[in-house]
């Protein structure tokens, strides 16, 4: 299938190149040139395990390439992918503007010949499925091949001596649903594990109002669904997954899966973080207690780590727009705003525990393990890490951060954070009062104590994951502060 898939970022990309592997005939687009150079130069623009070996792969093989053009790359498409991003404004609303933008272009750019499947990638408000329908058709009235079949058809009519009433004048002579159909198909990866989620994903959820438009996704994604692939060497097929279930619906319930989903993992964690903050303070272990409650087939152990809260592009922004929506229908959604509440407050834990191992915190040399908001991956959105930054830096500490990836993009992103980056563990430590672990990344589940310590100026050690083991810390001479525990 001919696909276009608008906007290279971590969803688009990803979605974009594994099509291509699958042996679709697959073009992104992308506004940001930096990005489509980089991307012909077979460089991903982002860090996400596996993808540059597949892109360059989908490269050579023919089936993927990469366009800063629309309007040309639109043309030939069966199914267009908008992919680009929804950040939040001020106001918690989602900023729908890079959206509104695509749509109206791709309106304005169909050859018309065809009919076409548009489907919503982006996480967007309830309803944007008929609002970009609404878009695309103002982009058709600028658009010269709709302009010139709407002509053709009158001129048709005219000379089959079909009247011109006013009632027959309203009637289109070209129906735009015969033009094109919109779909709601949104995405659930994680970032870090992209390409393993895309390709044995938990399901896909189809939103459409039309079955042409449900069957020509379900096709697309045949070989995922019947897992008739043969699986890419970086993402093995897990042992014993044969298929994958689908949600067809209608485009309002595949809108609000995925802010449903989003909310419950973000309610999921804060609900870990409000029953450690109850543990902490009368002698439990939060990593004992989920152990416990976590067994529950009805709970499950996921999603229930305690830490210094969640981050990331997503539920931040997505319980936002989600309590921005209820509240435009008139209803106060408590429990989300609480899911916010808790993770605003779990954000300044750490610092709590450092002020209360270093009492002064001014002049103090603070180093933190982990910069992204979450393992693999480089993205800095809303990561927690900045704001503990912003905090120590505003109480007058030297703050140092490492980061196995995502030095770079912090110091080229956040140039006003003046944070000394290093480049591991131990250089991190060296000289620090405190160390504080941030993101979980693998190699600071084994950070060697001993060579740690020996550069520290105090031994002081804010597990803000609980990755460590806080006996194995305490034996190497440090005192241990972990979440909950
Ligand atoms: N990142 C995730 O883990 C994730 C997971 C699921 C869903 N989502 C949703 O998917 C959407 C995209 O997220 P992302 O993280 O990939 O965003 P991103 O910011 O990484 O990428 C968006 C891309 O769109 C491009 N773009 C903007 N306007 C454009 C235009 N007019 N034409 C072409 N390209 C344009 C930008 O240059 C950028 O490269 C968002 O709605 C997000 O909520 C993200």
């Amino acid at each position: 299938m001919e696909v276009c898939v608008v906007g290279t970022g971590y969803v688009g990309l990803v979605t974009g190149t594994c099509l291509a592997y699958l042996g679709h005939s697959v073009v992104c687009v992308d506004v940001d040139e930096r990005k489509i150079q980089m991307l012909r130069n077979g460089q991903s623009p982002i860090y996400e395990p596996g993808l540059d070996q597949l892109i360059v792969q989908g490269m050579q093989r023919g089936h993927l390439r990469f366009a800063t053009e629309l309007a040309e790359s639109v043309k030939h498409s069966d199914v267009i992918f908008i992919a680009v991003g929804t950040p939040p404004l001020a106001s918690g609303k989602a900023d729908l503007s890079y959206v509104k933008a695509v749509a109206q272009s791709i309106g304005r750019a169909l050859d018309c010949e065809r009919r076409r499947v548009i489907v919503n990638k982006s996480t967007v408000p309830i309803g944007s499925g008929n609002w970009v329908e609404m878009l695309v058709k103002e982009g058709l009235q600028d658009n010269p091949a709709y302009q010139e079949r709407v002509a053709s058809v009158a001129g048709a009519q005219a000379n089959s001596g079909t009247t011109t009433t006013s009632t027959t004048r309203k009637l289109p002579g070209v129906k735009p649903e015969d033009l094109f159909l919109v779909a709601s198909n949104p995405e659930f990866l994680r970032e870090g594990s992209a390409i393993t989620d895309t390709f044995y994903p938990d399901r896909i959820v189809i939103g459409a109002t039309d079955s042409f438009a449900t069957e020509r996704l379900r096709s697309l994604y045949e070989p995922i669904i019947e897992q008739t692939f043969t699986a890419p060497a970086s993402a093995p097929r897990p042992a014993g997954f044969t298929a994958v279930p689908v949600v067809t619906t209608e485009l309002a319930s595949a809108e609000m899966i995925k802010y449903a989903a989003n909310a419950f993992l973000a309610t999921k964690i804060s609900f870990a973080n409000e029953i450690a903050n109850i543990c902490e303070r009368v002698g439990a272990d939060i990593k004992e207690v989920v152990r416990g409650f976590g067994l529950d087939s009805r709970i499950g152990p996921k999603f229930l780590n305690a830490g210094v809260g969640w981050g990331g592009s997503c539920f931040g922004k997505d319980v936002s727009a989600l309590i921005d929506i209820a509240k435009e229908y008139g209803y106060e959604p408590q429990l989300l705003r609480s899911t916010v509440d808790v993770n605003k407050q779990q954000r300044h834990v750490a610092v709590h525990k450092l002020q209360e191992t270093l009492k002064i915190i001014k002049g103090k040399t603070i180093g933190l393990l982990g910069l992204a908001f979450k393992p693999d991956t480089d993205d800095l959105r809303d990561a927690p890490a900045l704001e503990i930054a912003r905090q120590l830096l505003e109480m007058g500490a030297r703050v140092k951060a490492y980061d196995p990836i995502a030095n770079d993009a912090c110091q080229r992103q956040h140039p006003e954070l003046k944070l000394e980056y290093t480049s591991d563990a131990v250089s991190l430590a060296d000289d620090c009062d405190a160390v504080v672990i941030v993101t979980e990344w693998e190699e600071f589940c084994y950070l060697d104590l001993q060579q740690v310590g020996e550069v520290m100026r105090t031994k002081i050690l804010i597990d803000g994951r609980n990755i460590l083991d806080p006996d194995a810390v305490t034996e190497a001479g440090f005192k241990y502060r972990g979440i909950g525990r």
